[in-house]
């Protein structure tokens, strides 16, 4: 039992040795331009079962966390998993602050319920925590000749743009998976992402997009029946009774945008609901049992709150969570639905988002004032002006896409687009049958990282070399002085 503990114990010190634990907290102060500022507990994951060591300058891939949850592993994340084989790379997560376990104050109610705790919920102060935790793990693990590539999934892809904009001496190059970028500014495509949503069910069921488009006038219906609010809320099973038609086409909304937000071939979201909306001859019932069957998770009865899909339709969102914070304040998402799609009309109001925004928070930042700072009201000027060794990567499948950049914007700055990919389609887990397309696209982005770390180890070796040259002129340049002195 002893001998077994000691091999263990052996077998565990190289890694220790090394410093490095698969998942910790760092000590983040809240207020970065503060020296004496309170702290909170940031998680941060490694995965170093491929890294080829310091030594060797081997690349560090940071996965900058948004504000939706982290992955169990990080080579959950298939992109990452082929970049930490491909390259020997280290792996490493950072969670957002205000999400998950990083939160101050112990608790998110206390957090967020404390303006001057929660004032501390910015882009900003997220963007110099990845920046800390780098710098910091770079001295620790001796790593300063392993190039950093920054990568994230929609705002965190967002943030990892920023964090190359802003530090380019910090990472290498970026890549943003299914990013809105373009959404933070305010030149957004009007009806894009509705129209999205009701061109990928045309694709695959026409039928079942007829019947969803002609739904909303049957659910209003019940509006003119005596009692028919209360009927509705029976046939949907609902926790509370129902104020108002709207609140289930919302749901329903909802539910259609996450189908189209996820659709691709291996997971056929759209297909496997229009097969249940064409099952029942009653559209309302064939309709409840969709989003029950979808949504209700094993509960008595349907509360639909907790369904977070960023889309013109999402739930009034929970006070307590960061990203409702972020998006009254930073991310604004100003997307409506005009009259002309299969989904019902939503025209995106900014008077009467600021106002919710003011009831559920109180006093909220200046809308926009640090995306403004980021130059994303001219966001694609700013990156085409100062930006470089940039990946956006989008499945024109997601309705969000729309709001991606799309086009190469520079020979460094690529967008590698896929006709048939949903939402993150090249960090998602890989798969034995995965469609060639989804191979060949994947491939394109390790081809560029191969690139950017190319010429980082170019250039690093031409600066010592430099380096090495000037040392032995010195060198030189002593003896030949002393020789004449003497
Ligand atoms: C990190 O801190 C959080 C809260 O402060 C705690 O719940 C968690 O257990 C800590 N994680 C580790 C690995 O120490
Ligand atoms: C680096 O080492 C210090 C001292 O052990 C530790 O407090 C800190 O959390 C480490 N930083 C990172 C990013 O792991
Ligand atoms: C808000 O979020 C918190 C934490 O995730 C959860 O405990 C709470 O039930 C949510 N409240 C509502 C109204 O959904
Ligand atoms: C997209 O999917 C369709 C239908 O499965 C297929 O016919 C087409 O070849 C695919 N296109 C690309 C570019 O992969």
């Amino acid at each position: 039992m002893t001998d077994l503990l000691i091999l263990v114990v052996l077998l565990l010190l190289p890694l220790h040795s090394e410093g490095l634990l698969s998942t910790y907290n760092y000590t983040q102060k809240l207020d970065h331009s503060d020296p004496h500022s309170i702290t909170f507990q940031q998680n941060v994951m490694l995965n170093d079962n491929q890294w080829a060591g310091a030594k060797s300058g081997a690349p560090i891939f940071v996965l900058v966390g948004g504000v939706k949850d982290g992955p169990e592993t990080i080579d959950d994340y298939g992109l990452l998993k082929l970049c930490a084989i491909k390259f020997q790379a280290l792996l490493v997560y950072i969670e957002h602050r205000f999400h998950g376990e990083s939160i101050p104050l112990g608790s998110i109610e206390s957090a967020m319920s404390d303006y001057r705790v929660r004032k501390f919920l910015t882009t900003e102060q997220a963007l110099k925590d990845s920046v800390t935790i780098i710098q910091s793990l770079k001295v620790n693990l001796s790593a300063h000749n392993s190039p950093i590539i920054v990568v994230g999934i929609g705002y965190g892809g967002a943030l990892a743009v920023w964090l190359r904009l802003r530090y380019p001496e910090i990472a290498i190059g970026a890549l943003a998976s299914s990013t809105q970028l373009l959404y933070y500014g305010k030149n957004t495509p009007g009806n894009g992402y509705c129209t999205t949503v009701s061109n990928d069910f045309k694709a695959v069921d026409p039928i079942c997009y007829e019947t969803i488009r002609r739904s909303w006038k049957a659910i209003d219906n019940y509006k003119v029946y005596l009692n028919g609010l209360a009927r509705l809320s029976q046939i949907f099973n609902t926790c509370r009774p129902l104020q108002s038609t709207w609140e289930v086409k919302k749901w329903l909304a909802q539910l259609f945008s996450e189908a189209a937000q996820s659709e691709d071939p291996t997971n056929m979201a759209i297909t496997f609901i229009c097969s249940q909306i064409s099952t029942t001859k009653n559209l309302i019932k064939a309709l409840a049992a969709t989003l029950h069957n979808e949504l209700n998770d094993g509960r008595k009865c349907s509360d639909y709150i907790l369904v977070q899909v960023d889309s013109p339709f999402e739930p009034d969102s929970n006070y307590t969570t960061a990203s409702a914070w972020l998006r009254c304040n930073e991310l604004i998402f100003p997307v409506g639905c005009e009259h002309d799609t299969m989904l019902p009309a939503k025209p995106f109001h900014m008077a009467q988002f600021t106002r919710s925004c003011h009831k559920r928070f109180g006093e909220v930042l200046q809308p926009s004032s640090h995306i403004n700072f980021y130059g994303n009201y001219n966001m694609v000027e700013a990156l085409i002006k100062f930006g470089g060794n940039i990946i956006f990567s989008n499945g024109l499948k997601d309705p969000s896409s729309n709001g991606g950049i799309l086009k190469d914007l520079s020979e460094t700055i690529v967008a590698i687009t896929t006709i048939n990919g949903s939402q993150y389609w090249d960090m998602k887990q890989l798969k034995y049958d995965d469609p060639e397309w989804l191979k060949n696209k994947r491939d394109e982005e390790l081809e560029v990282f191969k690139q950017w770390i190319k010429q980082y180890q170019h250039n690093n070796n031409k600066s010592s070399l430099v380096a090495c040259c000037l040392f032995i002129c010195f060198v030189l340049e002593f003896l030949v002085f002393y020789i004449l002195c003497m």
